[in-house]
């Protein structure tokens, strides 16, 4: 695991979008998986300045989302169909046809689940991972409990998280209950991953999955397990990390590794 500090948002988002930049200029055909939340509006801006202003190019990216809201039809506001269309897609010259998003809507969850899985080995797994982290320490909507090895599936969210996500709705009564999700499983195949937070509303999951155990309890504690990890954070969200000087003496370092 990489963990690097930033002194804001900014710094994290501009950071995460070199990394995808990079991603797509050595494999143009890159698949990234994508997440939805508060935390990846500024990566996602950057990466629609680069596209516009610098020519980073979609057109050959394959995209899966990490997870929707069971209920939710594709246009309704608050789905994450709606949130990736209007934060990313549409100011991009990604190929519609190459947007995968797990379905809110659909009449056999199972089937669905099962085929959304199979895209993604048949797409040849996702090469770029972006996550966030839930305060609950969850990563996508794989709530404390939720198996390390699970696969994509229907998932019920905690009261935190509803009460985390009400800021997006009338009120908490109006947020979905169930959230079909990729597993914790799913995502450890992602050959890299960057998780991003910020804030100090953060902070507490944010040491318990980088020095707390292994554990269901915080489901991104499981990105332990997994060779090629960045956690990006702003200077509040690392502010529980016991390790801190060593992680930044790491990065002082780095240049002159062998
Ligand atoms: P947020 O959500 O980015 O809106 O804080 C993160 C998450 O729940 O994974």
């Amino acid at each position: 695991m990489e963990i690097i500090i930033q002194d804001g948002y900014e710094a994290i988002s501009t950071q995460a979008a070199q990394i995808v930049a990079q991603t797509l200029n050595a494999k143009p055909d890159a698949v990234l998986g994508l997440a939805t939340g508060s935390t990846p509006l500024g990566l996602y801006k950057e990466l629609i300045r680069m596209h516009q202003q610098e020519g980073l190019d979609f057109s050959q990216v394959t995209t899966f989302n990490l997870d929707e809201y069971v209920g939710l039809p594709k246009q309704h506001s608050q789905s994450y169909h709606y949130f990736m269309h209007e934060n990313l897609f549409q100011h991009i010259n990604i190929s519609e046809q190459n947007i995968y998003i797990p379905s809110g809507t659909t009449s056999n969850y199972q089937a669905f689940c099962e085929w959304y899985e199979q895209r993604i080995v048949e797409c040849g797994g996702i090469d770029l991972q972006i996550l966030g982290i839930g305060s609950d320490g969850h990563m996508a909507f794989n709530e404390p409990g939720s198996s390390l090895g699970s696969r994509t599936r229907i998932k019920t969210l905690t009261s935190q998280t509803i009460e985390d996500n009400a800021r997006f709705f009338e009120s908490s009564d109006e947020v979905p209950v169930y959230s079909i999700t990729m597993g914790v499983g799913t995502i450890l195949e992602a050959r890299k991953i960057i998780l991003l937070a910020n804030g100090a509303g953060k902070a507490e999951a944010v040491a318990a999955a980088i020095e707390g155990p292994v554990t269901s309890m915080c489901t991104a504690s499981a990105l332990q397990m997994h060779r090629d990890t960045i956690f990006l954070l702003d200077q509040e969200s690392a502010g529980n990390l016991k390790m801190t000087q060593y992680y930044q003496w790491i990065q002082d370092k780095m240049p002159g590794a062998p």
